[in-house]
């Protein structure tokens, strides 16, 4: 039995950066959701007899829209959905569930690192064949069935015992609910020597900020690899998150960075976010900054067992600082510079030409699925300690001391006006061939642009990726628009400084990036702009 109810489109369902976000309210209007999943469903071909992942990372309203997602999966032909138990599975846990069990794709639902609740946000983010978020091409046919849509259909099913694991068939569909963890804890311990690890007898604390990744955190690393009771801290995922954004930076797991730069800290601190795809590493009194966590496990990785053969290439994408491109330099492996959003690394991993990515945005992964993965990071830091004995503080001054530091921030001004947002990129981007030559401070413009990105796989074109201004010496100053925010516009101001080796190599990052932040003000006029004196957040 199908129903066809009749819609008419919704003009602001063009997914972002990462699949569709909106308020609650917003997917709480009838039809909002339906045509969404409708739109991808009638974009996506062989749905005949396919099989599709479903899950989410917990928040509310994940449950509706996952029963709503089953009736009408049923009604566009896929013969089987899998769906995490409780309807969870962290975005990484999906990605490796489509591909082991050769689904056609996935429907991920989650707004990331935004709050979660009756008032915050909800998402919906469609992944492909390979685990990874559908390339552009399909989002763009996405947006493009979305505003012509006429009708959904939906099979006649009652909702679905998603809290216990097992099979039903009903209407031609069988639904299958999964143990969510089990599948990919294996999984790391196929990459990872838990032997090592546990030998090791670290001390550590993990903030699940009551996400996704409290079950996954609490069976690999309190049960499997032996730490203490209470290592995961905030480990049952909420609804709501308990009130907080799930956004592993220094800002909302300020209680970590507290803990780490205490006296008896333990030996190292980590946090992941809504849908457990982000990480935040502090060691005991040193905090790494993404990029330079990714150029870190990059030149280490090979400690690890899943790449004790070495890495094909390292992937970052443009905003991330070019710490990454030293470490591949050194190895003598390509590294690429991809626009910001993961499913750009899609290609790069499939073909073989990556096997490390991450972005400053507190992503890192690699080919072992299509996202990035908050977890897997944790236990390739956590193997690396292992394997060398050292402390994170140790790593992380031998690596500069290696490689020269690349001094980083990025500054967020959120809730800004779109319009005078548009107008201070447009502004920018009027400036660019103006600019090289320009001296401000210290620092002169070498070269200017706005970011365009050539896919080497498929000579598929990306433009308009960010300004970017980029000085003598190898400082730089990049501008972008958020694509991840569910109300107004958030500016980001991503700052760099390089420091070679023998240079100061342990200053503060303020004072290293004082410069540029004058730089920054002075090129694209953010007070003006946006009536703000201060960036909202500073990561
Ligand atoms: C998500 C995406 C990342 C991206 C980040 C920031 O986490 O998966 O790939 O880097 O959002 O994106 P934004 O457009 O908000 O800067
Ligand atoms: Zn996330």
């Amino acid at each position: 039995m199908i129903r066809t109810v009749k819609t008419t489109p919704f003009t602001d369902q063009k997914p972002g950066t990462s699949g569709l976000r909106k308020k609650v309210k917003v997917f709480q209007q009838p039809n909002y959701a339906e045509n969404f999943i409708q739109s991808v469903f009638d974009v996506v071909e062989g749905r005949q007899g396919a099989t599709l992942v479903i899950g989410g990372d917990g928040r509310y309203l994940n449950r509706e829209v996952i029963q709503t997602a089953i009736r009408m999966a049923a009604a566009a032909g896929f013969a089987r959905v899998v769906v995490g138990q409780g309807g969870i599975l962290s975005t990484p846990a999906a990605s490796n569930v489509i591909r082991q069990r050769g689904a056609l794709g996935g429907l991920v639902l989650s707004a990331s690192h935004n709050p979660g609740g009756p008032d915050e946000d909800f998402g919906i983010k469609y992944n492909v064949a390979n685990g990874g978020p559908a390339p552009e091409k399909v989002t763009e046919a996405i947006h493009a069935r979305t505003l012509s849509i006429a009708e959904w259909h939906a099979a006649d099913i009652a909702d679905i015992d998603l809290d216990t694991p097992g099979e039903t068939q009903v209407e031609g569909l069988t639904v299958e609910v999964i143990d969510p963890v089990s599948d990919y804890a294996a999984l790391m311990e196929t990459l990872f020597d838990f032997d090592a690890i546990r030998a090791a007898k670290l001390t550590m604390a993990f903030d699940a900020m009551s996400a996704v990744t409290g079950p996954y955190a609490t069976e690999i690393l309190e049960k499997r690899l032996g730490f203490a009771p209470g290592t995961v801290r905030n480990g049952t995922p909420l609804e709501d998150f308990g009130g907080h954004h799930p956004d592993p930076n220094l800002v909302h797991a300020h209680e970590l960075y507290e803990t780490m730069m205490a006296g008896d800290a333990p030996d190292f601190g980590a946090a992941s976010d809504g849908d457990g795809d982000r990480n935040l590493i502090i060691g005991r009194g040193r905090f790494v900054t993404p990029s330079d966590s990714l150029a870190m496990l990059a030149a280490n990785a090979h400690l690890a067992p899943g790449y004790a053969g070495g890495l094909k290439g390292i992937a970052r994408s443009m905003p991330t600082s070019a710490a990454a491109d030293r470490v591949a330099e050194k190895l003598g492996i390509p590294s690429f510079e991809t626009p910001t959003g993961w499913k750009f690394f899609g290609n790069l991993l499939d073909a073989g030409m990556a096997t490390i990515c991450g972005e400053e945005s507190a992503g890192t992964g690699s080919d072992h699925v299509r996202e990035k993965d908050g977890l897997w990071a944790v236990l390739l830091w956590l193997n690396i300690l292992a394997a060398t004995g050292k402390s994170v503080d140790r790593i992380a001054r031998d690596h500069w001391a290696e490689y020269g530091r690349n001094y980083y921030a990025r500054h967020d001004y959120e809730g800004v006006d779109s319009a005078a947002a548009d107008t201070l990129m447009a502004e920018l981007r009027g400036k660019l061939d103006e600019l090289p030559g320009t001296s401000f401070g210290a620092l002169t413009v070498a070269a200017a642009d706005d970011f365009a990105y050539e896919d080497p796989t498929d000579a598929s074109v990306s433009r308009n990726q960010g300004v970017r201004v980029l000085f003598e010496g190898g400082s730089r100053v990049v501008f972008r628009l958020s694509g991840t925010g569910t109300s107004g516009a958030t500016l980001r101001v991503y700052l760099e400084r390089y420091e070679p080796v023998g240079g100061a190599l342990d200053a503060e990052t303020g004072v290293m990036l004082a410069g540029i932040v004058a730089a920054a003000e002075a090129i694209a006029g953010i007070r003006a702009h946006t009536g703000r004196e201060q960036p909202d957040v500073v990561t």
